[in-house]
């Protein structure tokens, strides 16, 4: 792509998830955690993430969709793939790639909680406050963004560009 430029770096983006894996750990000390990974987009750092973590962990994919195409929100939220496993009783950590209008995790943040976790925690790498419609609870933050439509490390338009190994943006 020809106007991809890098916001966050690979090395950034790498150390910045060794800290927050660094941090679960203590805070979860002794714990079982299920991480419930959100499909696709979170998939790349929910990987990174869980080997920075040695506490005995199960995983779980959900997958919701609420941009319909490009880079414009349809603002509903579907659910496509519900979990596979229980996760009742357990100690629930949910990973999101970016946190935009908060729509698609205030409907699945209710969604999980209807499955009577012992505790549950948001945990997303990227953050646009800015952008915030309805307010969510985040418990860990990778790095928070301006407004701009992002890219990479598993974050897409049109499905595409996920493989990038580093976060970019389109300039226009
Ligand atoms: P929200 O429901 O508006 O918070 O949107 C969250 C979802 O929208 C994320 O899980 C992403 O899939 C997608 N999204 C929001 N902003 C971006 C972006 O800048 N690049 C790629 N996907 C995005
Ligand atoms: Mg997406």
């Amino acid at each position: 792509m020809e106007n991809l430029k890098v916001l966050i770096d690979e090395k950034t983006l790498q150390e910045k998830i060794l800290e927050i894996g660094k941090t679960i750990e203590k805070d979860y000390e002794g714990k079982e955690i299920v991480l419930i990974s959100i499909l696709r987009g979170s998939v790349f750092f929910t990987v990174d993430l869980a080997k920075r973590i040695s506490n005995p962990m199960r995983f779980e994919f959900i997958e919701v969709s609420s941009y319909e195409g490009g880079t414009e929100s349809s603002g509903k939220v579907k659910l496509n793939k519900d979990l596979a496993g229980s996760i009742k009783g357990k100690d629930v950590i949910v990973i999101e790639d970016i946190i935009d209008t908060g729509r698609t995790l205030s409907y699945l943040l209710e969604h999980l909680k209807s499955k009577e976790p012992n505790s549950i925690k948001l945990c997303t790498l990227l953050n646009k406050p800015s952008r915030r419609v309805i307010d969510v609870k985040v418990d860990y933050e990778g790095f928070e963004i301006e407004d701009k439509f992002v890219v990479g490390y598993g974050l897409d338009i049109d499905q595409y560009y996920r493989n990038l190994p580093f976060i970019g943006y389109i300039e226009e």
